[in-house]
């Protein structure tokens, strides 16, 4: 094994993490659906895919550097809302943890001068501020237009983003 057990360790909870968000995006893309948003709600089922990628990079990655694999319990995954905003604000709030979890694994990584690791955390790393961003930016809208107005967001996702 090329890594660390501790690091081993952290990817594993990456794996984890990274399903729990294949789950909440369907969640938020099933529930923005009911609403009648298929645009928005699309969009967050293509998400959902997006995090299952993440996933098998991961996987991949522990397999190539001979490292195991666990798939640990779900984390927090929230279900019920109570606007669309609230699913905004859930999605941010678990890209933001994880950003910070990514970020102290990177300095342990560091620390342990696994350059290996360090090469493959910062693409996730970097993914994680664009994600960050793109819903800091719907929420931004949303709280500008209000929720009854969330039909012209809903317009503006049918195009090609
Ligand atoms: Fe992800």
């Amino acid at each position: 094994m090329l890594i660390s057990k501790n690091i081993n360790d952290s990817i594993n909870e990456m794996i984890s993490i990274e399903l729990t968000a294949v789950k909440q995006y369907m969640a938020i893309g099933a529930r923005f659906k009911e609403m009648g948003y298929d645009n928005i709600g699309n969009h967050f089922l293509m998400e959902s895919s997006e995090e299952q990628n993440h996933a098998l990079k991961i996987i991949n990655y522990l397999i190539r550097v001979g490292a195991e694999i666990k798939f640990l319990g779900d984390k927090n995954f929230k279900q019920e809302f109570n606007n669309a905003e609230e699913m905004i604000e859930t999605a941010l709030k678990m890209e933001t943890d994880y950003y910070k979890f990514q970020n102290d694994l990177m300095n342990k990584v560091k620390e342990a001068k696994d350059n290996l690791t360090e090469n493959f955390l910062t693409w996730f790393l970097e993914n994680q501020v664009e994600e960050i961003n793109e819903l800091q930016n719907l929420l931004t809208k949303m709280k500008k237009l209000g929720e009854e107005r969330l039909f012209m967001l809903d317009q503006f996702y049918s195009k090609p983003q």
